[in-house]
């Protein structure tokens, strides 16, 4: 099997790409759009023949690269069956197997940092999107978030998976690469030694400044920002506030374009993935 970890290293976005080396058939876990050129290289270079492209939850701006993906590799683009934003090709639920040549893709469904949100898990390792990060989790500043379901979905889930089983999230702004399930219950400092209450008063009183690249991204993409008006919602305004810190005459109207390109400022200005605690 091929397995390759893609990370843009300005945002610190992961995207996974896994092939039968026999079948060629490979799938792609959250083709975030600032991976897209090396995961359709990686799929051409290598003669991959594209069948899924999974994603870990439905943010709009997640949706939008799914499809570019697909439009150019081809593929089905698979979500949550509870999944109200993203168009999919492929519902899936949590205990739902998805075969790649002779490997089976194992749906674990995790809600909290969306409603919509799935982990998927092959051989031994599992692919956690925001709903666990290194040391972390994703926040819980969308509409439909719950930060009860995501200490649930981690603790009685994910936790739940061989200690060994290795973790790979959606995003790390710091430079990790890869964690195991034993460390994330040993020493995530969101998580070990809280009770659900205490862990839903702290994501609920989590202050948004200095967000790290992933919660950055998660506030952004929790809503159609691109076609809703500038400031038209709390998860916008704190996006807002938060670029207007750090980069110089932000004044929030600018594009889609523009928006990656002061993500990319914001981390080169030292943002860091400390910032939920
Ligand atoms: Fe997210």
């Amino acid at each position: 099997m091929l397995f390759q970890q893609i990370r843009n290293a300005p945002t610190g976005a992961f995207s996974y790409l896994l092939g039968d080396r026999d079948s060629r058939q490979a799938l792609v876990v959250d083709p975030v759009d600032q991976n897209l050129n090396v995961i359709l290289a990686l799929i051409g270079d290598l003669a991959l023949d594209l069948r899924y492209i999974l994603m870990t939850h439905g943010h709009a701006a997640s949706a939008a690269d799914a499809l570019r993906l697909r439009a150019q590799a081809g593929g089905r683009i698979v979500a949550s069956i509870a999944c109200q934003i993203l168009v999919a090709d492929q519902r899936v639920d949590h205990g739902d197997c998805l075969p790649l040549g002779d490997e089976v893709i194992h749906v674990i469904g995790t809600p909290g940092h969306t409603q919509c949100s799935i982990c998927y898990r092959w051989r031994d390792r599992v692919f956690t999107g925001d709903t666990l990060l290194f040391g972390a989790c994703g926040d819980v500043n969308s509409a439909d978030a719950d930060a009860g379901c995501l200490f649930d979905s981690v603790t009685r889930r994910l936790f739940m998976l061989p200690p060994e089983t290795l973790v790979f999230p959606g995003a790390d702004a710091n430079g990790r690469t890869v964690s195991t399930i034993a460390e994330e219950k040993a020493g995530n400092r969101l998580l070990s030694g809280r009770s659900r209450e205490a862990f839903v008063t702290l994501m609920s009183s989590a202050p948004r400044q200095g967000a790290s690249g992933s919660s950055l991204r998660s506030m952004s993409g929790s809503m159609p920002w691109q076609f809703l008006p500038v400031n038209s919602g709390s998860h916008w305004q704190a996006v807002m506030s938060l670029l207007g810190e750090v980069v110089p005459g932000c004044d929030g109207a600018f594009s889609n374009g523009v928006f990656h390109q002061r993500l990319t400022e914001l981390s080169r200005a030292g943002f860091s993935g400390t910032a939920l605690v």
